[in-house]
């Protein structure tokens, strides 16, 4: 099968022959029918997030199950499924508090010394990222990474599903419960921050400010619910927020993972009012923030990690809000692509010249 595949960090992925195996105990074989492009991928590439090359990434998946190995009980050949980076073990104390995208087991792969998943013509290994690895023609994931949803799903927008789109309304639906008529913030339109924009939209929060840095997001983000729009290019976007806020925002979402705009994201936040770090800032980086601005205004910041998501509850729901009309997918769909596009379609991100892109299989 074809795979994008990172041989070096800072450089074009590569396509290549890659075998996979065929699916042990507790696995699933995939054709994969779409994946979105995430910024992590690029964060992979770039060095800010540890993952060794070489590597096939790829973690925003949706594909129809074409075999299923001993044991599997929850899928059949034909199904339609979503996959998911937050894979759970289902025992373990996070698991079992239902918190299960906190598992600490979600990166395991298959047990050290057995055949790999991948490899390539050669027949040396290549890491599977997160389990899913679908920047390739196929994907074996362990069942505990998929979910099965409607087959009347268009399966180009389930893939948003599979990352930033759970990422984004889990952020606001899951992590802070934000309430109705509540002001938010959200820094950054990409595939994350439309759907953070969306979420506030369903669980009808007041005033819904999008932040970014360039001005064509903004007709798509007043599409997805944004009340009103801030330029960063045009001025300090902390003083345009404080003016449409009243002082500060109630919920203040960063959705990029830059050092700035994690503080402008601080400052935006009103007095009582929650910062919300969902974009990831590269891990080599640190951000000074005041400590006293919390303490006297009691602000409160905290992460929030794949939206903080039961996905095999939440993800057939946000399927629903799809064909309910709820949750609009085809609007931030910005190119659908071929696998072989993948580093233009990866220029496109770095440039922001993309709302989410997404590579669609025959
Ligand atoms: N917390 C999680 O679990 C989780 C999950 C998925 C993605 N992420 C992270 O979320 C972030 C966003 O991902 P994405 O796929 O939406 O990215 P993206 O590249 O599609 O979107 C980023 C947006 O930020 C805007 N932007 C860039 N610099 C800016 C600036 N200085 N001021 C204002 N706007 C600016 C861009 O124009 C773009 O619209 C990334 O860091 C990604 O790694 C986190
Ligand atoms: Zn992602
Ligand atoms: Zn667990």
């Amino acid at each position: 099968m074809k795979a994008a595949v990172m041989r070096k960090n800072h450089a074009p992925l590569e396509l290549e022959d890659v075998r996979i195996d065929d699916p042990g105990p507790g696995e699933v074989l995939l054709e994969t029918a779409a994946s979105g492009i995430c910024h992590s991928d690029l964060h992979v590439i770039e060095g800010g997030l540890p993952m060794p090359p070489p590597c096939v990434l790829g973690h925003e998946p949706a594909g129809v199950v074409e075999a299923v190995g001993a044991g599997v009980t929850d899928f059949a050949p034909g199904d339609h499924v979503i996959g998911c980076l937050t894979s759970f073990c289902g025992v373990c104390k996070f698991c079992t508090q239902g918190r299960p995208y906190l598992c600490p087991t979600q990166f395991a792969g298959r047990p050290p010394g057995t055949k790999p998943r991948l490899s390539d013509a050669s027949g040396a290994p290549l890491l599977q990222f997160a389990n899913l690895s679908s920047f390739a023609e196929k994907m074996l994931c362990p069942e505990r990474s998929l979910v099965k949803i409607r087959d009347d799903m268009p399966l180009d927008c389930a893939s948003l599903i599979g990352c930033g789109v759970t990422t984004g309304l889990g952020a606001v639906l899951n992590t802070v419960h934000v309430p109705a008529g509540a002001s938010v913030v959200i820094i950054g339109c990409g595939g994350v921050g439309l759907s953070a924009i969306q979420g506030a939209r369903i669980t009808g929060a007041g005033r819904i400010v999008a932040v970014d840095s360039q001005t064509w997001k903004f007709e798509v983000a007043s599409n997805l619910g944004a009340t009103d729009c801030v330029d960063a290019k045009d001025g300090d976007p902390v003083a345009a927020v404080q003016a449409l806020t009243g002082g500060g925002a109630d919920f203040v979402f960063e959705c990029i993972g830059l050092v700035p705009t994690v503080q402008q994201a601080v400052a935006m936040t009103g007095r009582g009012g929650t910062t919300v770090l969902v974009g990831v800032v590269p891990v080599t980086e640190m951000v000074p923030i005041s400590a006293a601005d919390l303490t006297l205004q009691e602000k409160k910041i905290t992460g929030s990690y794949m939206g903080s998501n039961r996905f095999r509850f939440d993800m057939p729901k946000y399927v629903d809000f799809y064909l309910d009309g709820r949750l609009r997918l085809d609007e931030m769909i910005s190119a659908r692509i071929a696998l072989e596009d993948v580093n233009d379609a990866l220029d496109h991100m770095r440039r922001g010249e993309a709302a989410r892109q997404v590579i669609v299989f025959d």
